[in-house]
C-alpha cells in the first residue's frame, strides 16, 4: 500500500459508501442493504448490493465487489492514489506526502508524467494553431465550419511543419528521451529524433476525466494517411476509450449518439448534440459497450452511410445488445456522415432523423433483404426463411410476436403466415437451440469457479463469522486463523480474528489490504457477502455450522499431520484428531 494504513482508513471511513455510490447508481433500500442495477455488467433486475454496515458493495450477479475506493477505481478508471485523492478531497482529509514503495512510485510517477506531457503537448499544439505558424491549420478548421468556441472546447491544435519542434519543446521542459519515447509523440531512432505528428491539425483525445491520453492528427487536404493516431501507451487503450465521452457523459439526453470519427463528434456537439461519442476508427468493442452502459442503455448509431458504415453498425448491434444497450440506426442519406449531413441540412433536420432512427433489428432485416432478388420466388422464400430464423433470436414469445408484426407490416408479409413459419422453424430448431448455451446464464456459469469441498468450508465459515460475530464464542478453543489453510483465507481470517479480539471487525478496512490485486480483492469482497444461511431452517443452520467447523478443523489437522516435523508433534495432532470425533459444537 502506498499510504499509511491509518490514512487510507480515515479517508474510507469519512466517505459513506452509500453516498459515494449513489452518485453513480440509483439505489433503493431493502432491509439493511441498498440495491441497484450493477454498473459492471448488464442486468434487468438489481443484484448489486451496497451494505452501509460493512461499507462494501457486492454484485450477486457478476461478483464485482469492494469498498468505496475500489468502486472509484473500477468505475472511473482511477489508480489507487487517484481514487484516494478524490475521496480525501470529498471528505476534507488532507493527504500526507505519498509514501510509496519503489516500484509503485515508479509506476505512478510514469503515469503522472505521461499525463503531464500529453497536457503540455496539447497546449503546445493549441498555441501553434492560434499563432502565425499555425495559420494554415486554423484556416483549415474554420473552413470546416468550426467556431473558435468549438476549437477551444475540443482543444484542437496544429503540429508544425518542422519535424522535431515538439520534441525540443518537451526536452526544454526537462523530460528525457526515455519518458518521451513512452508517450508515442516522438520516435527516437539512431537516424534521428522526430515528432510523430507534423503538418497536421491535432485532435487531443481525452478520457472521461478530461485528461489528454492521446492524439489524432489530420492532414489538411488529401494525403495518406488521412488521420494519424497515437499508438497505444500506458495511458491510451483504444478499446476502452470513446472520443467525446468526457462531455457526452454529462449530457441530459437519455441516449447517446455513436459515430465513426473526430469530425463527426465535433460537428454534432457544435450543433447541440453533446451526447455524441466515437470509437475512432477502431472496431467497436465489448469494452466500449460496457463503458456506454454506465451512462445509458440506449444509443443511436450514426455511422457513415457507405458499406463500411453499414458493416460497422451490423457489428456493433449485437455487441451493444450483449452489454444491455439497445440500438437504433440513423439514416444519413444522401449524405456520408453526420458532419456532412449537419453542414448541409442543419441541426433540426438531424434531430428529425434521430427521431426516425430505425430499430436495430428492423435495420438488420433491411440489410439482409438487399441480398435477395424478391422477384424470384425461390429467393423470396429463402429470404422469408432467413427472416423467420432471425426472429427466433427473441427468446420471449411476446417480444418475438411484436417483431413478427413489425416485420410483416414493413415487408408486406402476411402476419399469420410469417408467424406460422417462425413457429415451425422454432420447433424444428428447438432441440438444437436447447443444447446451445442459453444467453444470460453463460456469464454466471463462467464466473462460478469450481472449488473443492474443504476450500468451500473455509470460505463459508469465514463468511459466517463475519456475518454473525456471536459465532466466535462457539468456536473458541477449536478454530484459530491457522486452521484456514487456504493462504488468502488465512490472511483474511487473521485480520477478522484480530478485529474480533479488539471488538470490531471492519470488512471494508480489511479489504484495503488486497486493493493492489484485482483477483484477490474480488475473492475477499465475495467473502464479506457470501451465501448466507438464511435460506436454511434453524435446525439446518446449526447442523451446517457444526459440520462446517468440523470439516475445517479436520482438514487443518490432516494438513498438519502431513507436515509434522517429529513424532511428538504428530502425537499431538493424532490426539487432537481423535478428540475431534467426540467434539460437539452447539450454537444454542
Ligand atoms: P473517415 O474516413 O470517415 O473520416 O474516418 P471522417 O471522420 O469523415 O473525417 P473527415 O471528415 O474526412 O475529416 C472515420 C474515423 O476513422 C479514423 C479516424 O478516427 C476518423 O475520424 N481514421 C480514418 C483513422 O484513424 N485513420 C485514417 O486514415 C482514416
Ligand atoms: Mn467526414
Amino acid at each position: 500500500m502506498f499510504y499509511p494504513e491509518e490514512i487510507v482508513e480515515e479517508v474510507r471511513m469519512k466517505n459513506d459508501i452509500v453516498d459515494v455510490i449513489s452518485g453513480y447508481v440509483k439505489l433503493q433500500k431493502k432491509g439493511s442493504s441498498y440495491f441497484g442495477l450493477c454498473p459492471f455488467h448488464n442486468e434487468k433486475s438489481p443484484s448489486f448490493s451496497v451494505s452501509p454496515g460493512k461499507q462494501m458493495y457486492y454484485c450477486f450477479g457478476c461478483g464485482a465487489g469492494g469498498n468505496a475506493i475500489t468502486f472509484l477505481m473500477d468505475y472511473e478508471n482511477y489508480s489507487f492514489p487517484e481514487a484516494l485523492k478524490v475521496l480525501a478531497d470529498r471528505a476534507g482529509v488532507v493527504l500526507p506526502q505519498e509514501e510509496m514503495s519503489g516500484e509503485a512510485r515508479a509506476q505512478a510517477d510514469l503515469r503522472a508524467a505521461l499525463l503531464e506531457i500529453n497536457k503540455l503537448a496539447a497546449n503546445y499544439f493549441y498555441y501553434q494553431l492560434k499563432h502565425p505558424q499555425g495559420r494554415q491549420g486554423y484556416e483549415y478548421l474554420r473552413n470546416r465550419q468550426l467556431s473558435d468556441d468549438t476549437i477551444r472546447r475540443f482543444g484542437l491544435g496544429f503540429a508544425n511543419k518542422t519535424s522535431d519542434d515538439l520534441y525540443r519543446y518537451l526536452r526544454g521542459k526537462g523530460y528525457g528521451d526515455l519518458i518521451l519515447k513512452e508517450t508515442g509523440l516522438v520516435t527516437i531512432e539512431e537516424r534521428g529524433t522526430h515528432d510523430k505528428f507534423w503538418n497536421r491539425v491535432m485532435f487531443p483525445i481525452m478520457d472521461v476525466n478530461n485528461r489528454v491520453i492521446g492524439f489524432g492528427g489530420r492532414v489538411m487536404g488529401d494525403g495518406m494517411p488521412k488521420y494519424l493516431n497515437s499508438p497505444e501507451t500506458k495511458l491510451f487503450d483504444k478499446s476502452r476509450n470513446l472520443y467525446g465521452l468526457n462531455y457526452a457523459r454529462t449530457s441530459r439526453e437519455k441516449y447517446m449518439l455513436i459515430c465513426e470519427g473526430y469530425m463527426d463528434v465535433i460537428a454534432m456537439h457544435q450543433a447541440g448534440f453533446t451526447n455524441a461519442v466515437a470509437s475512432l476508427g477502431t472496431a467497436f468493442t465489448i469494452q466500449h459497450a460496457s463503458l456506454i452502459r454506465r451512462y445509458t442503455d440506449q444509443v443511436v448509431l450514426t455511422y457513415d452511410s457507405d458499406g463500411a458504415g453499414v458493416k460497422a453498425a451490423l457489428r456493433a448491434i449485437p455487441i451493444l445488445k450483449e452489454a444491455g444497450v439497445s440500438a437504433k440506426v440513423l439514416n444519413m442519406e444522401p449524405y456520408k456522415d453526420p458532419d456532412e449531413f449537419i453542414k448541409n441540412m442543419g441541426a433540426e433536420a438531424f434531430r428529425e432523423r434521430i427521431a426516425q432512427a430505425k430499430n436495430s433489428f428492423l435495420f438488420e432485416i433491411d440489410v439482409l433483404k438487399r441480398d435477395f432478388n424478391l422477384d424470384d420466388p425461390e429467393q423470396k422464400t429463402r429470404f422469408y426463411n432467413r427472416v423467420a430464423r432471425k426472429l427466433l433470436e427473441f427468446p420471449e414469445a411476446l417480444e418475438r410476436d411484436n417483431y413478427i408484426q413489425a416485420v410483416a407490416r414493413e415487408h408486406f408479409i402476411n402476419y399469420q403466415d410469417l408467424k406460422q413459419l417462425v413457429n415451425r422453424l422454432g420447433s424444428r430448431l428447438g432441440q438444437v437451440l436447447q443444447t446451445e448455451t442459453q444467453p444470460g446464464t453463460s456469464y454466471r456459469e463462467k464466473k462460478k469457479e469450481k472449488e473443492d469441498g474443504t476450500k468451500r468450508s473455509q470460505r463459508l465459515l469465514l463468511t459466517w463469522l463475519i456475518e454473525d460475530p456471536c459465532l466466535f464464542d462457539k468456536i473458541e478453543g477449536i478454530i484459530t486463523p491457522e486452521d484456514f489453510r487456504e493462504e488468502l483465507y488465512h490472511q483474511v481470517a487473521q485480520m477478522v480474528f484480530e478485529g474480533h479480539a479488539r471488538g470490531e471487525v471492519n470488512p471494508a478496512g480489511i479489504l484495503n489490504h488486497f486493493i493492489n490485486d484485482q483477483e484477490q480483492y474480488k475473492v475477499v469482497a465475495g467473502l464479506f457477502h457470501g451465501e448466507l444461511k438464511e435460506s436454511l431452517s434453524n435446525e439446518e443452520q446449526k447442523k451446517a455450522f457444526s459440520e462446517t467447523v468440523l470439516k475445517v478443523k479436520k482438514n487443518s489437522l490432516d494438513e498438519a499431520s502431513r507436515r509434522a516435523a517429529d513424532i511428538a508433534e504428530l502425537q499431538e495432532i493424532i490426539k487432537a484428531q481423535s478428540a475431534l470425533k467426540t467434539l460437539n459444537i452447539s450454537i444454542d
